[in-house]
Parts: structure tokens; sequence; C-alpha cells
């Protein structure tokens, strides 16, 4: 698979790209991943990417033309187009189900913006995938880009390196459950004791308890309000 990524800010990438498991699969070669900087195709001596809002109003915007002449340029330098993804707000919200349909494909172009977004001619013209990583606002498209990217390439055969592990995962299978309770030594830890189903050594047990769990996990899902009362202290 190869992945480009069309940012202001390509620093942000380093890291992340070089970490353990993005890393291990760019070495070996399971996934092509490329930074643009979209700043390489502004104009002038100032390389101008962004100016006012006509109307008025608060904050820059992305000017269309460097954003276009970086996309169709990235597009062009591969055979193979890529679905072209721009990450706003927005857009259509992230899910495992999201993930799995762009884990299929053979070639992502994620667009990052920057300021208070894009001129509308940007999406006029590229009639881009419109993606968000959740119902608040970032400063910039990179993070969102970065949990695309990460929560993707899980899913690229042989990344993970045991494919049943991403099968497991939250919201994999039918029925998107999350991850019930997991336990690993001790046996006993401050008290607290390892459910003994998981020491029987019956698989079909322990499979049916797992599969409760998770079904318990999803309907429980966290609704916490954030109050004084939900600090854990400690002694
Ligand atoms: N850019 C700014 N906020 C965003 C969000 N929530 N998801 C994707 N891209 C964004």
């Amino acid at each position: 698979m190869r992945i480009d990524i069309l940012t202001l800010f390509p620093d942000i990438f380093t890291s992340f790209l070089d970490g353990s498991l993005l890393g291990a699969a760019r070495i070996a070669g399971l996934i092509d991943i490329r930074i643009t900087n979209i700043r390489d195709f502004a104009d002038g001596v100032h390389r101008q990417v962004d100016d006012r809002p006509f109307g008025g109003g608060p904050g820059m915007l992305l000017m269309p033309g460097p954003v276009v002449d970086c996309v169709e340029s990235v597009q062009q330098s591969d055979p193979l187009p890529g679905h072209l993804l721009m990450l706003t707000p927005g857009g259509r919200r992230l899910d495992q189900q999201l993930v799995e349909e762009l884990a299929a494909k053979d070639r992502l172009v994620l667009l990052c913006g920057r300021y208070e977004g894009f001129d509308a001619r940007v999406r006029q013209t590229l009639q881009p995938i419109e993606i968000s990583i959740g119902d608040y606002v970032l400063s910039g498209g990179e993070v969102a880009a970065m949990a695309i990217i990460d929560a993707v390439a899980r899913l690229v055969p042989s990344v993970l390196g045991d494919e049943e592990s991403a099968r497991q995962d939250s919201f994999s299978g039918p029925e998107r459950l999350v991850e019930g309770p997991q336990y690993t030594r001790p046996r006993e830890f401050r008290g607290l004791q390892v459910p003994e189903v998981l020491l029987s050594g019956d698989h079909g047990k322990i499979a049916g308890w797992r599969h409760q769990q998770a079904v318990d996990a999803t309907r429980r899902r966290s609704t916490t309000e954030l109050t004084p009362a939900t600090v854990v202290t400690f002694q």
C-alpha cells in the first residue's frame, strides 16, 4: 500500500513514521509512506499558502492554488491514482468500518489542512472524501492523518505479524464489540484474582466468557461525566 501525506508541517510526522510498528512495516516494504510539503507549491519569495477570507471573518484560509497543484503533482507521481482523503471536522466520522474500507485500497492520499480550513474551491476542484476523527476541532489535520494511518496500517497484511491480533481488536468482527478485560501474571494483584475460567484450559468456555464480557463492556460503554467525584486519589 502507498500512502501520501500532504501537509504544511512535515516534521510532525517524523518520529511517528519511524516508530516501531510503522517503521518496521516501511522497512519491510509493506507500506510506502511519502510526505509532501504543500508550501513547495506556493509562489513568490514568501511562499504564501494562506490568506484572509473574503467577506471577513476570523483566521486564515488555505489558498486553492498551492493545495490543488500539490495534490495534482502527487497524484501524477504514480500511475496508480490514490483515493484523496481530506481531513476536516465536517467529514465522515472515522470508525473501524471506514478503516477497513481504507485498508482495502492500494493507495491513499491524505490532505491535511491548517488555519480555519480550505478555500471552498479546493473541494469543488478535487472532490475529496472528507474524513473527521471526531466531533471536536483540532488545529490541523495532521493528528487526524496519524490516527488514520495507525489504524489502517494494523490491517495491512503482515504488518502486525499476528493477523489474529487485528481480528480480536475492539470493533472488529460482525458485532463490532469493544474488547473485554484481559489478564496476565501475577494471578493475584492487591487481592484481585484472575477469573477462574481463564485458568481452566477449556477453550470453548473461555471464548464464551470473553464474548459475554465484550457484550457487557460494549453496553457499559462509558458516558462518565468529569466531576470532582471522578478524581481517583491515592493514600
Ligand atoms: N481537522 C481539524 N479537526 C479535525 C477533526 N476532528 N478530524 C479531522 N480533521 C480535522
